[in-house]
């Protein structure tokens, strides 16, 4: 009896051979640009207490109260794979006293994170983010540098129709007092509100302001604006960051209802959007986290990151990603080469030449075909007459040319070629 096929899970995705080489150079070029721009690798487990995300994210936010992966696990303590990396990034800067080694601490990662939201195109419930957490200054131009460092990947990145917004939700007064006057706004229209905006009016009115429903939307156009709440020290805390950008030519757009998902947020807050993607068009989000290291048990101490969405930048990405190639394909012909190609193989890939050769004992014309699909620059071909002369075919797969070299300075010999 066939046994029944088994499948991923929903909402996780494998990244196959021909994709993972996009990843790979993603990959490659947002480490080079955190080098760039000095920051440090930092990795941390794939599951904390829950009990961190509770406290750091916010027992009110949709992440938390309905989309984590959490379990009580065999000794009992309350488990999650982590959702997001801000809050156990956090926790490790307090945790290993980073702060003490650098009084500005500018970290990055690239990870996996899980979310069980529904799943649809470019939102997936394991997803993969790089981001940078930079902990230990309150100045605007932290703020700018991580908003350059965003849009200096996206540029190298080519993704087009980009838009950059930014707001500040000020300090925790502002928004104390800020919350009190959109209730009052709210109060006459509650009514009408999504269910999801009722729950909100009473744990967190600012989110209605990033409300997706149109009526809302148009009725938050009257709303008050957060700005006429900033403290003179929100004011000019903006003011400057909007300097900065300025000055480094970044473009950019003042949302005053950008407030995010998430509740450690203060002050600044930005986000990326691309229009190619469609419903999910957020690249990357972020923002200033002043609060959140006191409120997971450190020293206060001032923060702010962005996280951006692998998955996502890959389908909003123009870019072709050169894939890999195999530079040698070793086609044998005949029982009594075998040893030697197997040799050769060995002998080229301790030299740094990569190569493969077939292990299915096919066809000359199967070898050749599959030497081309591998988009290889060149093959050697022996076959029983080669072997006993000790030399080889070396056979130009773009021109077609072939030429006869010795079997002992076939190294030397393709050390010479550029592939
Ligand atoms: P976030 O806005 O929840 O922020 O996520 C950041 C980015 O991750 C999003 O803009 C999106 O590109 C991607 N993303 C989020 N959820 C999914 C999903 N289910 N499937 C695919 N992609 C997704 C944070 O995570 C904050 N920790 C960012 C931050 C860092 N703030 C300060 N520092």
């Amino acid at each position: 009896m066939s046994k029944s096929q088994i499948r991923s899970i929903k909402g996780t995705q494998d990244i196959l051979p021909g994709e993972t080489e996009k990843w790979q150079r993603l990959e490659q070029m947002v480490r080079s640009t955190m080098d760039t721009y000095n920051y440090k690798e930092i990795r941390t487990p794939v599951f904390e207490k829950t009990e961190l995300f509770n406290r750091g994210v916010g027992n009110q936010t949709d992440i938390v109260s309905k989309e984590m992966y959490s379990w009580t696990d065999q000794g009992g303590e309350n488990l999650t794979l982590k959702p997001e990396l801000t809050a156990p990034v956090s926790r490790a800067y307090i945790q290993h006293n980073l702060g003490s080694k650098q009084p500005l601490t500018k970290l990055y990662y690239i990870d996996a994170l899980f979310r069980r939201e529904r799943p649809q195109k470019g939102r997936y419930r394991q997803f993969h983010q790089f981001g940078v957490e930079a902990f230990g200054s309150e100045n605007p131009e932290i703020d700018s540098e991580i908003i350059a460092i965003a849009v200096s990947i996206f540029k190298q990145l080519d993704i087009k129709d980009l838009r950059l917004k930014i707001n500040s939700i000020g300090s925790d007064v502002c928004r104390a007092n800020f919350k009190e006057e959109l209730k009052i706004f709210l109060k006459p229209h509650f009514d009408s509100l999504s269910e999801t905006s009722k729950v909100r009016f009473n744990k967190n009115p600012l989110r209605i302001l990033d409300s997706k429903s149109e009526e809302e939307i148009k009725l938050m156009q009257n709303a008050p604006s957060i700005s006429d709440y900033w403290t003179p020290d929100d004011k000019a805390h903006f003011t400057e960051l909007c300097n900065f950008l300025d000055a480094m030519g970044i473009k950019f757009e003042i949302d005053h209802n950008l407030v995010r998902g998430l509740d450690y947020y203060s002050r600044t807050t930005f986000e990326i959007l691309s229009s190619s993607l469609g419903a999910q068009d957020a690249l990357c989000g972020g923002g200033r986290y002043d609060g959140l290291v006191e409120m997971i048990g450190g020293k206060p101490t001032p923060g702010i990151g962005f996280a951006a969405g692998i998955e996502r930048i890959l389908l909003a990405s123009a870019q072709e990603f050169d894939e890999n190639k195999i530079k040698l394909y070793i086609v044998g012909l005949g029982e009594k080469v075998r040893v030697k190609v197997v040799e050769l193989a060995e002998l080229l890939r301790e030299n740094h030449i990569p190569c493969d050769y077939d292990m299915l004992r096919r066809s000359m014309k199967a070898q050749l075909r599959e030497a081309n699909k591998m988009r290889a620059n060149y093959a050697i071909i022996i076959g029983e007459n080669e072997l006993e002369k000790s030399q080889i075919e070396l056979k130009d797969l773009t021109t077609g040319d072939q030429q006869k070299v010795a079997m002992e300075s076939i190294l030397s010999h393709l050390k010479s070629l550029s592939f």
